[in-house]
C-alpha cells in the first residue's frame, strides 16, 4: 500500500510518501525563520507559507520516492488540532487529490500521529509495530504536553495533560526573557550544555500532585521575577548558561518524575516520548537514566520524527486502513481543537 501524507498543523509544510510501513520520502519546510521576527508563530503567515509550499513538497516526496500519483493507493492529511487555517490547506490538498485521484482520503488525529512516531525508526524509517508493547507515551511539545496510556495498538487513554503552558512554550517563553531568538528551545538546550543545572533552583510544579497533569506557566513567571530581581544578569554569560541549565533541570525533572510515576502506577514495562521537545539532549539523557534504572523498555522519537511530520501521519494511516478502522469520508471537516480525550478508537 502506498501512500502520500500531508502535515501543516502549524508552521511546518510536511510530505511523506509511505509504503507497507516504510517511509520513501519525507520532506520537512520549516518556518521558523519566518515568524522569528514575531517570536510566535502568526497563523495567517503560516496558511499563506503552506499554500505556497504544500504542492512543491508533495511533488519533491513523489519524484525523490520515485512514485508517481497514479501509485497511490490513498492520501492522508491531519485533521487536527492544530491552528484552523493552517490545517485547511493541507486538509484540503489531500481531499482534492484523493477526489480527483478516486483514492481514499484519512484524515489522521496530529497527537494519535505523534503517539505513534516513536515506533517508526532505521534507515529508511519503518514502522515497527511487531515490538509493540503497552505504554506510557509523553507527547511533549510547543503545544501540547501530555501523558497517554497506551493499553493496546491504537487503544489509547489520556491520563493528563498541562493545565497552562506546554513544555515548549515554556522554554520559548523563557528563552524569550533572556533574549535568545525564536524558537527558543533548540538554543536553550545549547547554552544549556555549558551550565550548572543545579546553579539555581526554580519550582518543579506539580511534581508531587497525585495527577498526571501538567503546569510550567508559573515556573516562566518565576524566571520572570529572577531576573526583575537581578537586574544587569544577562550581561554576565556564564551565568546565563547556568539559568538555561537550571531552568531546564526543571522542566525536564518535572517530565521524567511524572512519566515514570505514571508508568510505575499502571505498570507498564514501556516508556515512549515524542514531540518537538523530545529533542533535548537533558530530557533524551535523564529519560534512559531512569528508565535504565527502573528496568523499563524506553522508545524515543528519532530526532527528525521528533518535530511534525507528515512521515507520523503516513505511518498511522496506512495503520488504520489496514486494520480497516480508519474514516475515508470526503465530507469531513478540520478539526482544529480535537482533543485526544474526544477521540475514541472509532475516528471521526
Ligand atoms: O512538535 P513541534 O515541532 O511543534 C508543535 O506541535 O508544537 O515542537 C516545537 C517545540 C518548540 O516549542 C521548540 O522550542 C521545542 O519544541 N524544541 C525544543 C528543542 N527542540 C525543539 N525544546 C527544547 N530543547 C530542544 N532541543
Ligand atoms: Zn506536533
Amino acid at each position: 500500500m502506498t501512500l502520500l501524507a500531508i502535515e501543516t498543523s502549524c508552521d511546518e509544510t510536511s510530505a511523506a510518501v509511505v509504503r507497507d510501513g516504510v517511509v520513501l520520502a519525507n520532506a520537512v519546510s520549516s518556518q521558523a525563520q519566518l515568524h522569528a521576527e514575531y517570536g510566535g508563530v502568526v497563523p495567517e503567515l503560516a496558511t499563506r507559507a503552506h499554500l505556497r509550499n504544500c504542492l512543491p513538497a508533495a511533488n519533491m516526496v513523489l519524484r525523490s520516492a520515485n512514485v508517481t500519483a497514479s501509485d497511490l493507493d490513498a492520501i492522508a492529511a491531519t485533521q487536527g488540532p492544530g491552528l484552523p487555517s493552517a490545517l485547511l490547506v493541507g486538509f484540503q490538498f489531500g481531499q482534492t487529490l484523493a477526489f480527483v485521484l478516486q483514492k481514499p482520503f484519512v484524515g489522521i488525529h496530529h497527537h494519535e500521529a505523534h503517539l505513534y512516531s516513536p515506533w517508526i525508526a532505521g534507515d529508511p524509517p519503518r514502522a515497527n509495530f511487531e515490538n509493540f508493547q503497552p505504554s506510557v507515551s509523553l507527547i511533549v511539545s510547543g503545544g501540547h504536553t501530555m501523558l497517554v496510556h497506551v493499553t493496546a495498538e491504537l487503544e489509547h487513554r489520556l491520563l493528563g495533560s498541562t493545565l497552562d503552558d506546554a513544555a515548549g512554550e515554556c522554554f520559548d517563553k523563557v528563552a524569550k526573557l533572556i533574549g535568545l531568538p525564536y524558537p527558543g528551545g533548540p538554543e536553550m538546550d545549547r547554552l544549556a550544555e555549558r551550565g550548572n543545572p543545579a546553579a539555581f533552583s526554580f519550582p518543579r510544579p506539580m511534581i508531587h500532585e497525585p495527577n498526571d497533569d501538567f503546569s510550567f506557566s508559573g515556573l516562566k513567571t518565576s524566571v520572570r521575577y529572577f531576573l526583575r530581581d537581578h537586574p544587569g544578569f544577562l550581561n554576565e554569560q556564564p551565568r546565563v548558561f547556568d539559568l538555561c541549565a537550571s531552568v531546564q533541570a526543571g522542566i525536564v525533572d518535572v517530565l521524567v518524575t511524572k512519566t515514570l510515576k505514571a508508568a510505575h502506577r499502571l505498570r507498564v514495562r514501556c516508556v515512549t516520548a515524542s514531540g518537538g521537545v523530545t529533542c533535548n539532549r537533558a530530557l533524551r539523557r535523564e529519560l534512559s537514566s531512569a528508565c535504565e534504572r527502573a528496568g523499563i523498555t524506553l522508545r524515543l522519537a528519532e530526532r527528525n520524527l521528533c518535530t511534525d511530520n507528515a512521515a507520523m501521519i503516513g505511518v498511522l494511516a496506512e495503520r488504520r486502513l489496514r486494520r480497516g478502522n480508519a474514516s475515508t469520508s470526503l465530507d469531513a471537516d478540520v478539526r482544529p481543537s480535537w482533543t485526544l480525550d474526544q477521540y475514541t478508537n472509532t475516528p471521526h
